[in-house]
C-alpha cells in the first residue's frame, strides 16, 4: 500500500467555489446529517457545540435540513430547526440561547 503524504495530497489544496467568491483551505467538507436538537424549532446549545465542534479552519461544513415554514411538510417533522420564529432565526444566527428557553 503506498501512503500519499499529506502535502502531496489534492484533499488538502485550496478550492475555489462560486467563481472564486469563496475558497477553502481543503477538500473535505461535511455532508448535512439530521440531528433532531431543536426543541420547537429552535436550536439548542447543543446545536452550536456540535458545529463547532466539527468546524475546520477554511473547511465547508453543511448544517442540517432547516424548515422554512411551521407548514411545510405537514406535520413538521420534530426536532428539526427552523427559520420562521425569531427564537429559531436568532439562536441559528447568533447562538443566542437564553431568551428563547
Ligand atoms: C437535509 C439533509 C439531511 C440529511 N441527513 C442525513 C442523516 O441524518 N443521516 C445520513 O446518513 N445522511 C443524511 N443526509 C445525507 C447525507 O448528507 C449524505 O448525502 C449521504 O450520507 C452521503 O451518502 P451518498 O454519497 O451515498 O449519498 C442528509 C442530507 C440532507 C440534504
Amino acid at each position: 500500500m503506498s501512503v500519499v503524504r499529506r502535502e502531496k495530497s489534492k484533499l488538502f489544496t485550496p478550492l475555489a467555489l462560486a467563481d472564486g467568491t469563496l475558497t477553502l483551505k481543503h477538500r473535505i467538507a461535511m455532508a448535512p446529517l439530521t440531528r433532531k436538537r431543536s426543541p420547537n424549532h429552535v436550536p439548542t446549545e447543543m446545536v452550536g457545540q456540535y458545529y463547532e465542534q466539527r468546524a475546520s479552519d477554511g473547511g465547508l461544513l453543511i448544517s442540517e435540513g432547516t424548515l422554512i415554514s411551521p407548514m411545510v411538510p405537514p406535520p413538521p417533522p420534530p426536532a428539526w430547526p427552523g427559520v420562521f420564529s425569531i427564537c429559531s432565526v436568532l439562536s441559528s444566527i447568533y447562538s443566542v440561547f437564553s431568551i428563547c428557553s
